[in-house]
């Protein structure tokens, strides 16, 4: 059955790469345990096959779980405490309210049917056992699949130890054939052909393939790397040398188990035939949690052994010999290793001393990335590079971390926290910001630029959450800070945030003093980005107030200096405080076109919040229009935006009173069944889905009930029309006049904006395909 929740799509499972090998029984396995139990954990050695088997039975199960998969990736995520956020943000989910994160993600979770791919448990298992403990007590209908190397030790929970792939015996003579039934086989031919195309396991080679993926024990990452070499190496070379190597290894540690003593063996040799700028490259791009691109690899790892131009040829020699993958995203490339690759160069490197320099010089790359960032904040470039840092989320939290724990680097982190001003509110990552904000702080408290910057992002942070009796005191701080260093850009900032704290307060007058004031001091320092900012939120105050022609020609001066600088974001709050405006002056007509343009704005930002707004301006309107049917649609994709920011319109409590009484008018309209059923649809969109449907992009999906709210005998009268029949035979056919017929196609013409008969056609035969 279907519950009412909607789909989790946003954490989606990626496409594969490779092909999936084998593993029938495993994945049927799995799934029955699923079946049983709520909690599955995959364990086993590092490189066994564990992700590669959760992905496969997450990508599978869809037809089980109506509300979604969602994969939530751990690997590189270091700060325990930012469990639950990553989770969010796999589900999609903004907690733009000083609300407890878990909080919201277990309601949304409460109603679904879901089941959660968690990749990597292993170092956070303790944040794993709580968090998704809690989630799990409070979503009867959730299921979790998780990978770890050890044991999570929740109760309930279900355990799987991965197999290795199945091997042939070392010896005797099999033939070609018979191996390849062997997945560890296939899985090193496929890989061996990848790096030499045309490498075959053939009735020559068959016997010392077959010693050689014995010796691998099956291990897919072990078969990787060993195919790796098929290039420069013959496979009796490589059986030769791996022998040579596993020699040494008897004796080696006796808590590790024979598999695990395989894979780093096979580690050691694999780095062992790197070359020296290769092994320097592999171990210091360990300092990289998660994905990286070639600028970065070049800015962080160069040195006197390994020239910057020559860490392209590096990073290629080590994609071939699939130490890294290769991945494209928007046209660029980015690479990675595999958890138990990166883990194996991180020791590497901590070996040869070199840790902590390599994760400063990861660290100015990030704080490098996030200042031209900010540079481009007022611009054209804002999207892309706003788009560029979220990419970067991962690396930007082990900066962070690498400043926490460092001691002398707090103060860095301070600014890297703090650069754009803005990243946190767009990415929709105001809890996290806050709380990185807060744990720099108290780890810093020498006074300085970095601190002011930091306590006046902390601030808006804070405001922005509603968490206001929090903030004031920060606020308060944040401004004797900027009167002690004479910063008068700070201080124009002060009064900025202190006066939303006041319109959170209800203190409409006030508030519009200071950021009257805010506005001014913006100017005076040529902050204009400040005072278009200022001036649409002074517009909101002063429309509120009653003044809404200077609220109108307050939004009109934001938005041009906004869109004669390129910019997008605070042009699309400045289009929306015209449309609130416009709506609260009774110019229903006019209220829609800035709110859709804001919405045009905002969708590569994916900033749900200032989506949520607009679309709550094109509802209102779609219900004052009487399209009452999209109206409710328009209220289910609200529902969801509203849930996945967690709360309500708690930051626009002016806006409540439209939002209420839309949806009463629009309940009453409406059949209780069809609105539920509308609501459900709109609650089930995808964001951008949602949107395409909110700016009308997608005809095909609309309502067969109403649109532009056709009479019954209109609709008929249109099917008739798309059917080819002219007004006589209409006319004929439903025992009218040929004038009524006419009226009624005019009429249903001038509703739907089409200007001909063709049209009507074409919009008709849309409508019929969509029903
Ligand atoms: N059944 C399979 N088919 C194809 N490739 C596989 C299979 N199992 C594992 N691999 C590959 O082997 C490598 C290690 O597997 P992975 O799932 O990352 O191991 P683990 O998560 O246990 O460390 C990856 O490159 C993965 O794509
Ligand atoms: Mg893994």
């Amino acid at each position: 059955m279907r519950s009412n929740g909607q789909p989790v799509r946003d954490g989606a499972i990626p496409a594969d790469l490779t092909a999936f090998i084998g593993r029938r029984a495993e994945v049927a396995a799995v799934k029955g345990l699923l079946r049983t139990s709520r909690l599955v954990t995959l364990t086993g050695v590092g490189g066994v096959g564990k992700t590669r088997l959760a992905l496969q039975v997450g990508a599978g199960a869809t037809g089980a779980f109506p509300d979604g998969v969602a994969l939530v990736e751990l690997a590189g995520l270091a700060d325990p405490g930012l469990v639950v956020e990553t989770l969010a943000a796999a589900l999609g989910l903004q907690n733009q309210r000083a609300r407890v994160t878990l909080d919201v993600v277990a309601e949304h979770l409460r109603p679904r049917k879901a089941l959660l791919v968690v990749d990597n448990c292993e170092h956070l298992a303790d944040a794993c056992a709580q968090v998704l403990g809690a989630l799990l007590g409070a979503a009867p209908d959730l299921r979790v699949l998780a990978t770890s190397r050890q044991v999570l030790g929740i109760t309930g929970e279900q355990t799987f130890p991965v197999p290795p792939l199945p091997v042939p015996a070392p010896d005797g003579a099999p033939d070609a054939e018979e191996l390849l039934r062997y997945h560890s086989v296939t899985l090193f031919e496929q890989r061996a052909a990848a790096v030499l195309p045309g490498f075959r396991v053939t009735a020559d080679n068959a016997a010392d393939v077959a010693r050689l993926v014995h010796r691998l024990d099956g291990l897919p990452l072990a078969l990787e790397l060993a195919a790796g070499r098929i290039r420069s190496l013959t496979l009796k070379e490589i059986l030769a040398r791996l022998e040579d190597r596993f020699a040494l290894l008897t004796g080696g540690s006796r808590a590790a188990s024979p598999r695990q003593q395989t894979l780093s063996g096979l580690m050691d040799w694999s780095y062992d035939l790197c070359s020296p700028r290769e092994q320097a490259l592999w171990a210091r791009l360990s300092v990289f949690p998660g994905d990286f691109d070639l600028e970065a690899a070049e800015a962080v790892c160069a040195g006197a052994d390994l020239p910057a131009h020559a860490v392209v040829d590096a990073v290629h020699g080590l994609v071939e010999k699939s130490i890294l993958n290769r991945q494209e995203h928007d046209g660029r490339a980015r690479y990675h290793a595999l958890e138990t690759v990166r883990a194996y160069g991180k020791q590497r490197l901590a070996a040869s001393g070199e840790l902590a320099l390599h994760r400063r010089r990861h660290r100015d790359h990030c704080l490098d990335l996030a200042a031209r960032a900010q540079s481009h904040w007022f611009g054209p470039g804002q999207v892309a590079w706003l788009a560029r840092l979220r990419r970067e989320h991962a690396n930007l939290r082990a900066a962070l971390d690498f400043c926490l724990d460092t001691p002398g680097e707090a103060s860095a982190g301070l600014t890297l926290a703090s650069l754009p001003h803005h990243y946190w509110i767009t990415h929709g990552a105001l809890s996290e910001g806050r709380r990185w904000l807060s744990r720099l702080l108290a780890a810093d408290q020498e006074p300085g630029a970095a601190r002011t910057r930091a306590l006046g992002t902390y601030a808006y942070l804070g405001i922005m959450q509603g968490a206001v009796a929090e903030t004031v005191p920060v606020i308060a701080e944040y401004e004797r800070a900027a009167e002690e260093a004479r910063d008068a850009s700070a201080l124009a900032w002060s009064r900025h945030h202190r006066a939303m704290a006041a319109v959170f307060s209800g203190e409409l007058t006030r508030a519009a003093q200071l950021l009257e004031d805010a506005v001014r001091r913006h100017r005076a320092v040529d902050d204009l980005a400040g005072a278009a900012e200022c001036g649409f939120k002074l517009a909101v105050v002063v429309g509120l107030l009653g003044d809404t022609d200077r609220a109108l020609e307050l939004c009109r001066e934001s938005q041009d200096v906004t869109a004669a600088h390129g910019e997008s974001w605070i042009r699309a709050d400045a289009l929306f405080a015209e449309s609130l405006i416009r709506w609260q002056r009774g110019e229903r007509a006019r209220a829609d076109a800035p709110a859709r343009e804001a919405l045009r704005l905002l969708r590569p930002l994916t900033d749900r919040w200032g989506i949520a707004l607009c679309v709550e301006v094109v509802a209102w309107n779609a219900a004052a229009d009487g399209a009452m049917e999209r109206a409710a649609r328009l209220l289910g994709i609200l529902r969801r935006l509203w849930e996945a920011i967690g709360g309500t319109l708690f930051a626009a409590p002016f806006m409540t009173e439209s939002h209420r009484r839309c949806e009463t008018d629009v309940r009453r309209a409406l059949p209780e069944r069809v609105y539920e059923r509308a609501v459900r649809r709109g609650a089930g969109l995808t964001l951008d889905e949602a949107l395409a449907y909110v700016l009308e992009e997608s005809p095909a999906d609309e309502e067969p009930y109403e649109r532009a709210g056709l009479t019954r005998r209109e609709r008929e009268v249109a099917g008739l029309v798309a059917a080819g029949l002219s007004n006589k035979e209409i006319a004929a056919r439903l025992l009218i006049t040929r004038r009524t017929v006419e009226s009624h196609v005019g009429r249903t013409l001038a509703k739907l904006g089409l200007t001909s008969r063709s049209q009507l056609t074409a919009w008709a035969h849309r409508r019929r395909s969509a029903d």
